[in-house]
C-alpha cells in the first residue's frame, strides 16, 4: 500500500495534515524529523511532507535535516512537500536564504500563482490562502522556480521539479485554505503519483482476521468498556472475532452522566448480545475517596487509581475461572500514541490526557486494534459495525467525568444536580438538531451562592454554568454562537426542574486560552 510519511517539526496542524492525507485515501503516518534512513527505506514511502514548526530556521537547536536525507529521496525519486517551516527547511538546505519579518503574517492572504501546473494545477490565478509565520525565503537557490507570490511574500511556493522538492509558505491543510485539499492532492497523485488504496472496509475484515489469529481459538480477552466510541468500537471488533471469549469490564465510578450505566449495559448485554459483560457499581468507593478533595489533578489521581485497582481486582477474579486470560484490550487511538510518545524531541509539548493505562505487573499481552487510526475513522468503523449512533456520535467525556466538572468538592447531590441540568442541556440541543455540529457540550457546576426568586421565596443557589465548543482537532474551540431563544429555553428548564441552581450563565471562551473543561 502506498504510503506517505509526514515529518513530525513541531507543527500544531502535523496530525491535520495526515488526516487530510488519509481523507485522500493514502495512508499517512507521522514519523520524527530525525528518523534513521533505514527506517524510511524498510518503508519506502511514495512522498514525505515536511510539516510546520515554531520555530526559526536560524535559531540554535531547531530541527534540521541532513545531506543524507536529501540525498536519500533524491536517489529514490521521493518528492518531498515543505509547508511553512518545513518549506523554509528545504530551502536552507538547498542554500537558499531565509529572513525573520518584524511584523509575523497571521491570517488569510491572497496568493498569485505564477506556475499552473504540477502543485497548482487546476488553480484560478489568484487564490485564498492561510499563512502562519515570522520567517520568509528572500532567496532562493538554483534550479527553484518560483510557484506562487503574495503581496508581501514573494516566494510564497517554489519547486525543483529534478530534485523533487516542493514548498508554500502556506497551509494547505487546514480549512482557512479553501483549494489546499486540491494542493495536496496535486502533490499526492501528479507529483507523487500515490494510488488510492487506503479503504476503511477492508480494514475491519482484515483485522478481525488479525485480531483472531493473534488471540487464538482458546484464550480469552479482558477489556475495559467506558462506553465511548474507542472502547466501544474494540469490544465489537474483538467480539466478532473471538465472541463470548471477549470479557468486558464496566465500572460505574460515581460520576457518569445521566443513566449512562444503565444505557451502556442495555446496548452491550441486551441489543448487542454481550454475554461476559461485568457491571461493576462502585460508586461508593470512589465517592468516599473523593470526599473533601478539591485539587483536580488530585481528583484525576484518585479516580485513575481507584479504576485500576477495581478493574484489576475484577481482572484477578475472574483469572481464576478463567486462566485462559492473556489479553487486555485498550482502544488506544493514533493520537495517543503519537502525542504521548511525542514523535520527535520538538513536537510542542500537548497536554496529555491520560487515557489511562494499566499497570504493566498485570502479565497480560496489550491488543489495540485501532493504534493507527484517528477518531473520525474509528467512528466511520463503528458505524460500519452497526454500532448506534447514540455511541458513535456522542460527544468526548472526560475520563474523570463530572468530577472535573464540579469546581471544588464532589457530592452526591450536587452530582444528581449536574446530571439533571446537563440532561436538559442534552436534550434541549439534540431538538434544535446542532448536536453533530458542536465538539462538546456541557454544564459545569459553579458552587457559587447567588440570590434569586422563585414565586414568593429567595433562593440562595448554585450557579450552573453551560459550555458548548465548536472544534476540529481539540487543540482549538470556539464557543458555539448559539441561538439567544434556545438559550433562553435551556437557561429557563435548568432553573425551574432543577433543584440547586437558580441562575444559568454561558461561557464565551474559546481554546486558547481558555481550555474546554474548567479544571
Ligand atoms: P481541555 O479541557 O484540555 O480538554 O481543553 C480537551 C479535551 O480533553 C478532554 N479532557 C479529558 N479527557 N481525561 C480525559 O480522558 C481528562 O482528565 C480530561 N481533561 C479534559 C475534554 O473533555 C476535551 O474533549
Amino acid at each position: 500500500m502506498d504510503t506517505i510519511i509526514i515529518f513530525d517539526l513541531g507543527g500544531q496542524y502535523t496530525h491535520l495534515i495526515t488526516r487530510r492525507v488519509r481523507d485522500l485515501g493514502i495512508y499517512a503516518e507521522i514519523l520524527p524529523f530525525d528518523v534513521k534512513l533505514d527506517k524510511l527505506n524498510n518503508i519506502n514511502p511514495k512522498a514525505i511532507i515536511l510539516s510546520g514548526g515554531p520555530n526559526s530556521i536560524y535559531e540554535e537547536n531547531s530541527p534540521k535535516l541532513t545531506k543524507e536525507f536529501f540525498q536519500f529521496t533524491f536517489k529514490n525519486k521521493i518528492p518531498v512537500l515543505g509547508i511553512c517551516y518545513g518549506h523554509h527547511l528545504i530551502m536552507y538546505h538547498q542554500g537558499g536564504k531565509i529572513e525573520s519579518k518584524k511584523k509575523k503574517e497571521y491570517g488569510k492572504a491572497n496568493i498569485t500563482i505564477l506556475k499552473s501546473e504540477l502543485l497548482f494545477e487546476s488553480l484560478e490565478k489568484e487564490e485564498i490562502v492561510w499563512m502562519s509565520h515570522g520567517d520568509q525565503i528572500t532567496e532562493m537557490s538554483e534550479g527553484f522556480e518560483i510557484y506562487a507570490k503574495t503581496e508581501t511574500c514573494p516566494i510564497a511556493a517554489y519547486g525543483n521539479q529534478e530534485k523533487l522538492l516542493f514548498g508554500v509558505q502556506f497551509h494547505p491543510e487546514v480549512s482557512n485554505t479553501p483549494k489546499g485539499n486540491r494542493i495536496l492532492e496535486n502533490f499526492i497523485f501528479n507529483i507523487a503519483k500515490c494510488k488510492k488504496e487506503w479503504k476503511l472496509e477492508g480494514w475491519i475484515e482484515q483485522t478481525i482476521e488479525n485480531l483472531k489469529g493473534e488471540i487464538g481459538p482458546v484464550k480469552k480477552v479482558i477489556l475495559g468498556l467506558s462506553g465511548g466510541v474507542d472502547s466501544s468500537v474494540v469490544a465489537v471488533l474483538l467480539h466478532k472475532a473471538i465472541g463470548n471469549r471477549l470479557h468486558c469490564i464496566f465500572v460505574n465510578n460515581g460520576v457518569l452522566r445521566k443513566e449512562e450505566e444503565i444505557e451502556v449495559q442495555k446496548t452491550f448485554r441486551e441489543n448487542l448480545k454481550f454475554e461476559n459483560f461485568h457491571y461493576i457499581d462502585a460508586e461508593d468507593k470512589f465517592l468516599q475517596k473523593l470526599k473533601n478533595v478539591e485539587d483536580p489533578e488530585e481528583k484525576r489521581r484518585i479516580i485513575g487509581h481507584t479504576f485500576i485497582e477495581v478493574f484489576e481486582n475484577k481482572t484477578i477474579e475472574l483469572e481464576k475461572v478463567f486462566p485462559e486470560i492473556k489479553f487486555l484490550a485498550q482502544g488506544t487511538i493514533y493520537p495517543d500514541r503519537v502525542e504521548t510518545s511525542a514523535t520527535s524531541s520538538v513536537s510542542a509539548k500537548i497536554k496529555s490526557h491520560h487515557n489511562l493505562t494499566l499497570p504493566e505487573n498485570m502479565m497480560l499481552e496489550i491488543i489495540e486494534p485501532l493504534r493507527d487510526l484517528y477518531k473520525d475513522e474509528v467512528r466511520k468503523i463503528g458505524v460500519q459495525l452497526g454500532l448506534p449512533k447514540e455511541i458513535i456520535l456522542r460527544h468526548p467525556f472526560p475520563g474523570p467525568g463530572l468530577a472535573v466538572r464540579i469546581i471544588g468538592s464532589v457530592e452526591k447531590e450536587k452530582l444528581n444536580t449536574l446530571r439533571d441540568a446537563d440532561e436538559i442541556l442534552i436534550e434541549e440541543i439534540k431538538k434544535a438538531g446542532i448536536y453533530e455540529d458542536l465538539w462538546q457540550a456541557f454544564c459545569v457546576f459553579l458552587p457559587l451562592k447567588t440570590v434569586g426568586i422563585m414565586g414568593d421565596f429567595r433562593t440562595y443557589e448554585n450557579i450552573c454554568a453551560i459550555r458548548v465548543v465548536e472544534s476540529v482537532d481539540v487543540m482549538t474551540a470556539n464557543f458555539a454562537k448559539l441561538d439567544m431563544d434556545l438559550l433562553e429555553k435551556i437557561s429557563t428548564r435548568i432553573i425551574n426542574e432543577v433543584k440547586g441552581f437558580n441562575r444559568v450563565v454561558y461561557d464565551i471562551s474559546n481554546k486558547p486560552p481558555s481550555t474546554i473543561e474548567y479544571e
